[in-house]
């Protein structure tokens, strides 16, 4: 099965139209990532466009006021990442305004993990960096019949290990764009929809008929 192949010509198709996925500038990118980390994409996208609107460079937001910052964050919860991003804007501007272009140098940002890393990286610079975030491990543990549990070191390394592997290097942000997007719009954690899915003949849950049961999570 050529899964990069098949995952974005269903993207092609099926993808939702979001401002974020037409620019390549990595602080709009960065700010849609953190503001979609524990937020859905309609909650989301208004809190996006009133970010990109007030601070539409990364010398506004470090200059802005905290309490500004906090203001237009309200609704969104879990306000640690509104003051990591303004104080991880303030690194870049102390930085001589470099915005570190590489998944290792984003990685030193206050706030940024894996995940963010990985999305910035390939969205805006092309590298060829695996995003796993909750759709990647549902859509592979599915696909591939993976029953490792997602939250203990040796599921996130599996899932990783799988992820770069099956990773389309010659368009990392169109293959890690699909895959997300595939998570939330196809592979569904309740009521998935395998009937129109490109990938049921290959699905090994599917096939086994262990949807429900994938991905497994542990009670720690
Ligand atoms: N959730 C997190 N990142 C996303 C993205 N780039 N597009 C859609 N949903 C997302």
């Amino acid at each position: 099965m050529d899964f990069s192949r098949q995952l974005i010509d269903w993207y092609v198709v099926n993808k939702r139209e979001l401002p974020w996925r037409d620019t390549q500038n990595p602080y709009f990118i960065w700010l849609s990532e953190v503001i979609l980390q524990q937020t859905r994409v309609k909650q989301g996208l208004p809190y996006y466009k009133s970010f990109v609107k007030n601070y539409p460079t990364v010398q506004e937001l470090a200059a802005a006021p905290q309490d500004d910052v906090l203001k237009l964050w309200q609704g969104l919860g879990y306000y640690s990442r509104a003051t990591n991003l303004q104080a991880a804007a303030v690194q870049i501007v102390d930085n001589d305004l470099k915005f570190p272009n590489t998944y290792k140098e984003l990685l030193t940002l206050k706030g940024v993990g894996d995940y963010t890393a990985a999305a910035i990286a390939s969205f805006a610079f092309n590298e060829a960096v695996a995003v796993v975030d909750g759709n990647v491990y549902r859509v592979l543990s599915r696909i591939y019949g993976i029953a490792t549990p997602i939250n203990v070191p040796a599921g996130v390394r599996e899932f990783k290990e799988l992820a770069s592997k099956l990773l389309n290097k010659k368009d990392p942000a169109t293959h890690n764009q699909a895959i997300m997007e595939f998570g939330a719009m196809q592979c569904m954690p309740k009521n998935p929809d395998c009937d129109t899915c490109p990938f049921q003949k290959d699905c090994v849950a599917f096939n086994e008929g262990r949807i429900a049961e994938l991905p497994v999570k542990i009670k720690k």
